[in-house]
């Protein structure tokens, strides 16, 4: 099928949310969580597509915007939080899109089908709630739908797990004590249980000659898992026998001797550099004696993974992540497996992925939709068939910046 042909069949948005910044002046972790949201996405619609950007407008860039970029004289503006850059993910609920960052509340977007537009409508006060996850879930019921958020707490070394109704009331909170300073970017959360990975980090401070902060993971101390039963809010923790940071989760399974745990595992991580390296790794919680056993494929060791998308085909829950080519540092494709299986990898000459993919099924086939840069940063969006490896790129004749997480939202206007 062509790519007039297949982009018929897809009526919707597409979006990647992440920092407004340059790719080649970004030299640490903390600067891709720094940068402002900007939303690059394409609307699809009768066979052709509609390419927008589109900065977030937190109260940060509000500010920013009055006296950096405008220049306007000086007003009683209220102090925004200036770590509120909503950049990280979307979330969609009841019909409403938020834009999220972990230290910060949501803002609530509109993704305007008819005008093929984004815009910031306001951010979503909470009362009694400060900071609202980048991964918060939504727990589906058949009478009653919640959602489930989580904010940590650095000081008093606590995560606080919040569970609120559709308007955003809160139903109920529990306060986990942790052992170190927790930073939390995503949480399993199933039927049975809550689950929190309790990372030891170290902060490396020099004065002179300047003043430097350097965090990073201390592998010489055990992570520890939380894992909270629901049912009567008991807290068991389980032990690993280093130090892993977890950005991710893609799969649990849970028996009455184990949990099991798939995610892309960070045995080192350092904020002040730009180098991440996660491996595929299956992660066994024994119940009797609360360790935790980590597996690995060596198959799967080779490639440096993040970004996780799970999708079904012919009734096989696989996920797609993308790879870095560490002899550039460059998000060269996709691996693609099934449990520790290793399936296949998808490379693309002389592109770079700029962040997570959506997966769509299209009459039996399984697609993943995208953005890539070339080595100059103009933009292209594509359509990879996963299973033929058939890749349809339209360029976007626009300089793209690296995003992360994603969305893709169906045009209900055509259903
Ligand atoms: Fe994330």
């Amino acid at each position: 099928m062509g790519q007039k042909g297949l982009l018929q069949k897809i009526n919707g948005f597409y979006g990647l949310i992440g920092p407004n910044i340059e790719r080649k002046k970004t030299k640490s972790i903390y600067d891709l969580f720094m940068g402002n949201g900007i939303v690059q996405g394409v609307f699809i619609e009768d066979g052709s597509i509609t390419y927008i950007k589109q900065e977030v407008e937190t109260d940060k860039f509000k500010m920013e915007d009055h006296y950096l970029r405008k220049r306007k004289p000086i007003l009683m503006l209220p102090i925004p939080n200036i770590l509120g850059v909503a950049n990280t993910a979307f979330f969609h609920f009841k019909n409403k899109t938020y834009a999220l960052f972990e230290r910060d509340l949501p803002y609530v977007i509109d993704i305007d089908f008819n005008q093929k537009k984004m815009n910031t409508l306001g951010k979503c006060e909470i009362e009694d709630i400060a900071h609202f996850s980048a991964h918060t879930k939504i727990r589906y019921s058949d009478d009653y739908s919640y959602i489930e958020t989580i904010d940590y707490d650095l000081l008093q070394k606590k995560v606080k797990v919040y569970q609120l109704d559709p308007y955003f009331r809160i139903l109920s909170t529990l306060k986990i004590p942790m052992k170190y300073a927790p930073m939390v970017h995503d949480f399993i959360s199933t039927p049975n249980s809550i689950i929190l990975l309790n990372s030891p980090f170290m902060a490396d401070i020099h004065l002179l000659p300047h003043f430097s902060a350097k965090i990073k993971l201390d592998v010489t101390k055990s992570s520890i898992f939380y894992v909270v039963e629901r049912e009567n809010n008991r807290i068991e923790r389980y032990y690993v026998d280093q130090g892993i940071y977890i950005f991710h989760y893609t799969d649990v399974y849970e028996t009455e001797k184990e949990i099991t745990i798939y995610a892309p595992v960070h045995p080192s991580l350092d904020f002040s550099k730009l180098e991440i390296k996660g491996k595929y790794r299956k992660l066994v919680l024994n119940k009797q004696t609360r360790t935790v056993q980590i597996e690995q494929n060596p198959e799967l060791e080779k490639w440096n993974v993040e970004f996780p998308v799970p999708f079904y085909h012919e009734n096989k829950k696989k996920i797609i992540m993308r790879y870095v080519d560490e002899t550039n540092w460059l998000n060269t494709g996709f691996v693609i497996c099934h449990k520790l299986e290793f399936e296949k990898h998808i490379r693309f000459q002389g592109r770079c992925i700029c962040g997570e993919p959506s997966v769509l099924t299209i009459d039996l086939d399984t697609y993943a939709l995208f953005f890539t840069i070339d080595k100059d940063d103009n933009g292209y969006f594509n359509v990879l068939n996963l299973m033929t490896e058939k890749n349809e790129e339209i360029p976007m004749n626009e300089k793209m910046k690296i995003g992360f997480h994603s969305l893709f939202l169906p045009n209900m206007n055509a259903i």
